[in-house]
């Protein structure tokens, strides 16, 4: 599809909740933070850089690689991301090399090494595991390769330059908010009805080893618990700890069993399962998929959430199946992942709005984050078709 690429406009993006790790919300309207920390201090490989009369700097970065490492293309969403970014550096002149790896470690481990021999100045990584690249991150440090960990923060290095992602605590906080309006435990505004169930939920969390799904998890638990506490909400299978309702590598097959599972040990008796907290539209499919198998009508589905308004959820929010999803506009990541590169790659300062959120063990890194929207049957066609990230047609 050719999406209309609207330019960025960063205003937009700028009123931020930042999340300090105990999870308690400060409203902060950022002004763009510049990181004045470890100035700029680009080496970026052989570059050089000369000053020209108007005393600007002007390197010799025209036309350098940029290595663009992506998870898989099981996800609709990671396509869409790395065809973006790859589009964009090179209208602005870069090369790319642009590696899939299939969900597998060793193979994206492989991939950034290639990257690292064939002399890429910049690396955009949205890692598999975030705390498996750190040897590759050191041999990219050394050679004066900048990395830009893109939606998911790598761990445990601090080679790690800047990250671009969306809030993902209040990913998890729209996530459980939309469960609680499904139920109709909170009206549209946001306000208690005083509906007090008591609903069975069940609830799911994305890949252990993905930084943002302790986020969402976090996120959907703290607007949870009070209805977890007053009994509005029963957990039948008991399983609220992350470890337990984790789904390693976000596999939507994963899901599926652990579904059925909690179905035919948890809900045998008759007991219905009313929500479903699902972080992913991915895991939300395999969901759905156990619950039909398991006799639930079509059009009488649990509430059940999901993230990234993938084409497939968003026809069956459509059709009534699944209740909602957290867009995250990959465009606008894209584009502030191109613009942070291109900042690197002419010796500027890139633009962030959070230096708080993200440590990953050995440093903040500074972030620019985005916001998400919840998309449900009441607004699809306004936030999807209007925004221009599908057409009518797309959602046939
Ligand atoms: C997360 C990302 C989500 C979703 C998930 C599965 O890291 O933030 O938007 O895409 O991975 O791919």
């Amino acid at each position: 599809m050719d999406e209309p690429r609207p330019t960025s406009n960063k205003s937009e993006d700028n009123d931020v909740h930042l999340h300090p790790s105990k999870g308690n919300t400060v409203k902060k309207k950022v002004i763009l933070a510049v990181i004045t920390a470890g100035a700029l201090a680009l080496t970026l490989g052989a570059c050089s850089s000369t000053r020209t009369t108007t005393g600007s700097t002007s390197t010799s970065n025209k036309g350098a690689l940029v290595g663009i490492a992506m998870p898989t293309q099981t996800s609709e969403r990671w396509i869409k991301d790395g065809a973006a970014i790859k589009k964009d550096l090179e209208a602005l002149g870069y090369k790319t090399d642009l590696e899939y790896a299939n969900n597998d470690i060793p193979t994206q481990v492989q991939q950034i090494e290639a990257m690292i021999t064939k002399k890429a100045k910049v690396l955009v990584i949205a890692s598999i595991d975030g705390t498996a690249l750190s040897s590759q991150l050191d041999e990219a440090a050394a050679a004066g390769i900048k990395v830009v960990a893109y939606d998911r923060l790598i761990n445990g290095n601090k080679n790690v330059d800047y990250y671009t992602t969306f809030d993902n605590y209040k990913v998890g906080v729209q996530q459980a908010t939309s469960l609680l309006t499904g139920l109709g435990i909170l009206d549209a505004s946001g306000a208690e009805t005083g509906k007090k169930g008591p609903f069975n939920v069940e609830l799911f969390a994305g890949s252990p080893d993905d930084n943002n799904a302790t986020f969402f998890y976090n996120g959907a638990m703290d607007t949870l618990k009070k209805y977890l506490d007053n009994g509005t909400l029963v957990v039948k299978s008991g399983q609220t700890d992350f470890k337990t309702v984790a789904t390693l590598r976000w596999d939507p097959a994963t899901a599926q069993a652990r579904m059925e599972n909690l179905l035919a040990k948890s809900y045998s008796s008759g007991a219905k399962v009313q929500g479903v907290l699902s972080p992913y539209d991915g895991l939300s499919i395999g969901i759905i998929s156990a619950l039909t198998s398991a006799g639930y009508a079509k059009n009488a589905l649990p509430i059940i959430t999901g993230q990234d308004a993938e084409v497939g959820s968003v026809k069956s929010i459509i059709a009534g199946e699944q209740y909602s999803t957290v867009y995250k506009d990959t465009r606008k990541l894209g584009k502030e992942a191109v613009s942070i590169v291109d900042d690197l790659l002419n010796g500027k300062q890139p633009t962030v709005n959070d230096t708080k959120s993200y440590n990953n063990g050995k440093k903040i890194v500074p972030a620019f984050l985005l916001q998400s929207v919840v998309v449900t049957k009441d607004n699809y066609k306004q936030v999807l078709v209007d925004g221009g990230y599908y057409t009518e047609a797309d959602l046939q």
